[in-house]
């Protein structure tokens, strides 16, 4: 039979992900909309939300933290662009991500010493071949395959080369080790469900040293110079943004960090995702055709859960059977309104993704269940 409730939220996406319990429009009417961001009030705003990052990650004093343009790409792609190449590189691949980051390195930046250390989606590569006295590259949570990094146990203190961290759909959701990262890259529209456009980059001491001390071989656009003559922009670090921001969105962050300083702090929002979590566990357990992409719970997201369809009679169609399936599983629940963009990413396995961030209620994704298990059953029944 078709479940009776809904989800109270039906997003589910892993990107823009699900806005904050209680948002709505309204809570944008501050927004500077139409000044000047090189105002005196839209300068302080830019200055609250670094500084209030800041508090709810308890990001070290010594630790610079900046808004870039274009997202979390942006993010990443700067650090890459201004600090690569100094000495020889590693990727660790375990995410569609990851490989545009190897692709970055290896194909776009050219950087001759590099390696790419790769493994199929839902498993990670071994950490301990990390080399520190090489750059290393690596996400701490695969958003495409939902595989995380267990810890930063594995990275000394000590090292000489620089570790980049994309910790998009981590931050605000996972502890993160500072010590054990240099550059570390966010967006706003991941966990805490703000607008896309601009993300954030914090760069270690390590890094910054490397801004001033390195110059890289290669043409550096205006959007990615956090240095120049060998001097750090330190007004970048302080709100002074390359180019124009989006105050509407700006003040969408501002509002998503008010909601998470209210409901606990960082301690509560990985408090929200685990318990997230924990409610697919227990459903997965107890449905017999579905189970995780990633084996090993030590390394299963909290954030972007990603599922596979594991019955007999699935497993024994094509690859594109398979995408058919899910697909109209997909849509299925779309037109009910019962969730959106729970599809896995188009580069994985066929299956299916849920975020679970902390702006997600476990309530919705307890009434979610039943409508998957009901979707599922009415697929099958078709024979898609
Ligand atoms: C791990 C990871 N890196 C990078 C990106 C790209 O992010 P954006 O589109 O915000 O630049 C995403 C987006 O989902 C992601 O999940």
């Amino acid at each position: 039979m078709k479940p009776r409730e809904r989800p109270d939220n039906p997003r589910f996406s892993s990107g823009p992900c699900a806005k904050r319990p209680g948002w709505s429009l309204e809570k944008l009417e501050g927004a500077l909309l139409g000044r000047s961001h090189r105002s005196k009030e839209a300068r302080a705003k830019l200055r609250q939300a670094l500084q209030e990052t800041r508090d709810i990650l308890s990001l070290p004093d010594d630790y610079r933290l900046a808004i870039t343009p274009a997202s979390d790409t942006g993010a990443m792609e700067m650090a890459l662009w201004s600090l690569l190449g100094e000495r020889g590189a590693d990727v660790l691949d375990w995410d569609s991500f990851a490989s545009d980051w190897a692709h970055d390195v290896t194909r776009e930046l050219g950087i001759k010493d590099s390696r790419v250390f790769k493994t199929p989606y839902g498993e990670i590569p071994d950490l301990s071949r990390a080399d520190f006295s090489r750059d290393l590259i690596f996400l701490w949570n695969g958003t495409t395959s939902g595989v995380r990094a267990p810890d930063g146990d594995w990275i000394p203190d000590e090292r000489e080369g620089l570790v980049f961290c994309d910790a998009t759909s981590a931050l605000f959701a996972q502890e993160i080790p500072w010590r054990a990262l240099d550059v570390i890259t966010f967006s706003w529209q991941k966990v805490l469900g703000g607008e896309a456009a601009h993300g954030m980059i914090a760069l270690s001491p390590g890094a910054a040293r490397r801004l001033e001390s390195f110059r890289p071989p290669r043409p550096m656009p205006k959007i990615f110079r956090m240095a120049k003559d060998g001097k750090i922009h330190e007004g970048f670090f302080e709100g002074e943004v390359i180019n124009t921001p989006s105050l509407l969105c700006l003040e969408d962050y501002l509002d998503a960090l008010r909601w998470a300083r209210e409901a606990g702090g960082l301690s509560a929002l990985i408090r929200r995702a685990n318990g997230n979590l924990a409610a697919i566990a227990a459903w997965v357990e107890k449905t017999d055709w579905i189970d995780f992409l990633c084996p090993d719970p030590a390394y299963r997201s909290n954030t972007s859960v990603c599922l596979s369809i594991v019955a007999e009679d699935f497993l024994k169609r094509s690859e594109e059977e398979r995408r058919a399936f899910v697909k109209r599983l997909a849509a299925r629940l779309e037109e009910e309104n019962a969730a959106l963009d729970i599809g896995g990413y188009r580069k994985a396995p066929p299956g299916i993704r849920i975020w679970a961030g902390a702006t997600v209620e476990r309530a919705s994704l307890e009434a979610l269940f039943p409508w998957l298990e009901w979707a599922y059953r009415e697929t099958a029944k078709e024979g898609v």
